[in-house]
């Protein structure tokens, strides 16, 4: 049988998973912790491609192959406190005396000089195993499954509906957005966790099987009609629920902006456009089949389709931001860059001017018009691992989280003190949410007292 070439080498004698610090060879417990961590990012439970090495994000890889695996797992059984392992793309470039207070290992992933840093550049070295994209955690061996991005939605919608339609009590606030994959899948866990009602929609009926087999879609819709009344009711009714809706999101939008009432209150989109035209954004009016087929065999013209969905989406968000008071925002997917360059109406003048030239989109993206407010407070993610692998302590670390910032918020100032409420809601639902998939770890935010206690 023929095996790919990131395939040898993959160790099939032991399960790939985070085993209790115990068992793992070492001499120096943070070395340990290490290997902990790599086995968990490559974990099958845990990983996109485990296979191919890759973590999460389509290409965040954890190494280049599966030798280099086996040679760091050899470097940290045997490193001492004194010691730094280097790590360049994947490949361990050996242990290096350092001392007990310096860091085990350092990192670098993709660094280039710039004369050689191009996309085209990237990816032959890529090819050649020579450097690798390492997304934010996946070659950095601290991604602790989809718990992360759940919590940073929950905290993006929260922040959103306080600063955008000043409410704290998100009942019968509806939440529309597109996308149920490897990211934007934690978008309706995200909805009912903050207590809204989330609709998201995805063409692809398998991201939608997926996320409500889960339990993180509670109802799936297959009617754009169907959608809006069901929709409608749970507003009135403030139910707090996640509706997945199988369909381009194009449709939805365009309902939604011929409804007399106001139903939409927070918009925004995941789909992925940072790759629009190779899968991550599929145009309204063909179907999921039609468009895998044409992105391959005419090119051109399903760009065409891409740049025409894009502006009718736009259309429609417009005119429910103009008349009905929704708020939109960008999700860190390109949408608002890419809507633009399809020629959107997304500026807020017609002066054809883009972001370059002094040009200002009509919306904000979520970095700048909802988190920067918190970060600004000093508050951000931290997230801790029980390396006993044993539930138990994960929710003793809870209590722990919890009982801190109880006391913290005490002498905080208003705002630091909504932000520890909001955390609170998170560590006191976190068990009951059942967000743990790999090791037992957990994601809060805090400032820096809260993280230091
Ligand atoms: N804001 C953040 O914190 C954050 C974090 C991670 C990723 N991102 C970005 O979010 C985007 C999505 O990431 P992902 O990992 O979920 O990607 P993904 O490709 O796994 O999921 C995107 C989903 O959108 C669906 N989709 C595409 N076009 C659609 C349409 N017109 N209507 C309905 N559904 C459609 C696809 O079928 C797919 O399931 C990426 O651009 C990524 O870079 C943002």
């Amino acid at each position: 049988m023929l095996t790919a070439p990131t395939c040898r080498f993959r160790p099939t004698e032991y399960a790939m998973k985070a085993f209790p610090l115990s068992e793992y060879p070492a001499k120096c417990k943070q070395a340990a912790c290490i290997q902990l961590m790599i086995m968990n990012n490559l974990d099958p439970a845990v990983a996109q491609f485990p296979h191919e090495i890759i973590t999460y994000g389509g290409n965040g890889s954890v190494f280049s192959n599966w030798a280099q695996y086996h040679l760091v797992m050899k470097y940290l059984s045997e490193m001492s406190d004194e010691q730094t392992l280097a790590m360049y793309s994947g490949h361990p470039m050996g242990l290096f005396p350092s001392h007990s207070d310096a860091p085990r290992v350092i990192i670098t992933n993709g660094m280039v000089i710039p004369n050689y840093s191009s996309k085209e550049m990237y990816e032959k070295m890529y090819a050649q195993g020579v450097t690798q994209y390492g997304q934010m955690t996946a070659g950095s061996y601290c991604y602790i499954g989809p718990q992360g991005i759940v919590h940073g939605t929950t905290i993006t919608v929260l922040n959103a509906a306080r600063k955008f339609l000043g409410k704290e009590d998100l009942g019968g606030v509806v939440f529309l957005s597109a996308g149920l994959g490897g990211m934007s899948g934690a978008q309706p866990k995200a909805a009912t966790i903050s207590g809204c009602v989330g609709l998201i929609a995805d063409v692809d009926i398998n991201a939608l099987k997926k996320r409500h087999a889960q339990g993180w879609v509670n109802e799936m819709v297959f009617d754009v009609k169907e959608c809006v009344e069901r929709v409608k009711k749970a507003k009135r009714d403030k139910e707090v629920v996640s509706i997945g809706y199988h369909g381009n999101v194009v449709d939805l939008w365009e309902a939604f902006a011929e409804e007399d009432e106001d139903v939409v209150d927070l918009g925004s989109d995941q789909t992925s456009l940072h790759n629009p035209y190779l899968g991550g954004y599929y145009p309204v009016g063909l179907t999921f089949d039609e468009s895998r087929v044409m992105m391959k065999e005419d090119p051109a013209k399903y760009k065409e389709y891409v740049q025409e969905s894009l502006r009718r989406q736009v259309a429609a968000i417009n005119k429910l931001t103009e008349k009905k008071n929704m708020y939109f925002f960008d999700y860190g997917n390109a949408f608002l860059v890419e809507a633009f360059r399809a020629g959107a109406e997304i500026m807020q003048d017609n002066s054809g001017r883009g972001v370059e030239d002094g040009g200002k989109f009509r919306y904000e993206s979520y970095v700048q018009a909802i988190m920067g407010d918190v970060f600004s407070l000093g508050f951000g993610p931290f997230r801790w691992v029980c390396c006993s692998g044993d539930p138990k302590d994960l929710e003793t670390t809870d209590k722990i989280a919890a009982a801190i910032f109880e006391e913290l918020m005490e002498t905080a100032g208003e705002k630091a003190k909504q932000q520890y409420l909001d955390n609170l809601k998170w560590i006191r639902e976190a068990m009951a949410n059942k967000l743990v998939v790999g090791s037992e770890a957990r994601i809060l935010y805090s400032n820096c007292e809260g993280r230091t206690r």
